[in-house]
């Protein structure tokens, strides 16, 4: 089989620059495809959108965490087909985000039991790591997962700050310490922390290019398409 394209996750907290550095890293490449999740253009997406731009809709936690890695599914033969014709694939969010954002609702849950804003229930699947994690295995797994973080008093600043569900700053602290929980930095050198505090946007870029380098994911690769496991 010739050699193969490479995936390569951006992810953070909403607000934190990774649409742009995904935009500015899927530019890098003269074979490459930007793929944000959740994809809002599919069926299931739709359902997506409805919920986070609709505070009124409501879906018991479990549903949704399942739609969002349903909406992953829905991608994965297309994913696997372009990097096999040698595509390099940025992905905007992917299973970090579904993971860290589902157990922050339950710690949210567990302090505000009264507020159904973000969250339905304290029921135990959604603060049960193993449980979230479950419907994700078996996914491509990406080749390098940069997360960047930032202090939430930054992100509350920012553009458009608060239209959606989730984007409360009592929240987001919680999204931040799950992500910081769950990605296992000590033991995958494919995930990497990306500290944009007082950054702009063409330093980020260039300490992501950086990582990508190092990493060797800026090449066209023989390894086979890993995959998500436990
Ligand atoms: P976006 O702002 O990047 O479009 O993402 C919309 C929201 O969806 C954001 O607050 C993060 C959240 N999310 C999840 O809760 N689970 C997921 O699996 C993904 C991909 C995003
Ligand atoms: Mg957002």
């Amino acid at each position: 089989m010739s050699p193969r394209g490479q995936l390569i996750l951006i992810e953070g907290l909403d607000r934190s620059g990774k649409s742009t550095q995904s935009s500015i890293l899927t530019a890098k490449f003269s074979k490459s495809k930007l793929l944000k999740f959740p994809d809002r253009t599919t069926k299931i997406g739709s359902i997506i959108n409805e919920y986070l731009t609709d505070k009124s809709v409501q879906l018991s936690d479990q549903s949704a965490h399942l739609l969002f890695s349903a909406n992953r599914w829905e991608l994965n033969n297309e994913i696997i087909q372009l990097l096999n014709e040698g595509y390099f694939i940025i992905l905007d969010r992917y299973i970090y985000s579904g993971i860290a954002y589902s157990l922050a609702k339950y710690e949210f849950s567990k302090r505000n039991a009264n507020d159904s804003t973000v969250t339905s229930t304290v029921d135990e699947q959604i603060g049960d790591v193993n449980w979230l994690i479950g419907p994700d295995l078996g996914l491509p797994k990406p080749d390098l997962t940069l997360f960047l973080t930032l202090d939430l008093a930054e992100l509350s600043n920012r553009k458009g700050w608060g239209e959606e569900r989730y984007e409360l700053q009592e929240f987001q602290t919680i999204v931040k310490k799950s992500f910081l929980r769950i990605l296992p930095t000590d033991t995958d050198d494919s995930i990497e922390i990306v500290d944009v505090n007082n950054k702009n946007i063409e330093q980020v870029t260039k300490l992501i290019w950086d990582i990508v380098e190092k990493k060797g994911v800026n090449a066209l690769t023989e390894n086979p398409i890993k995959k998500v496991s436990i």
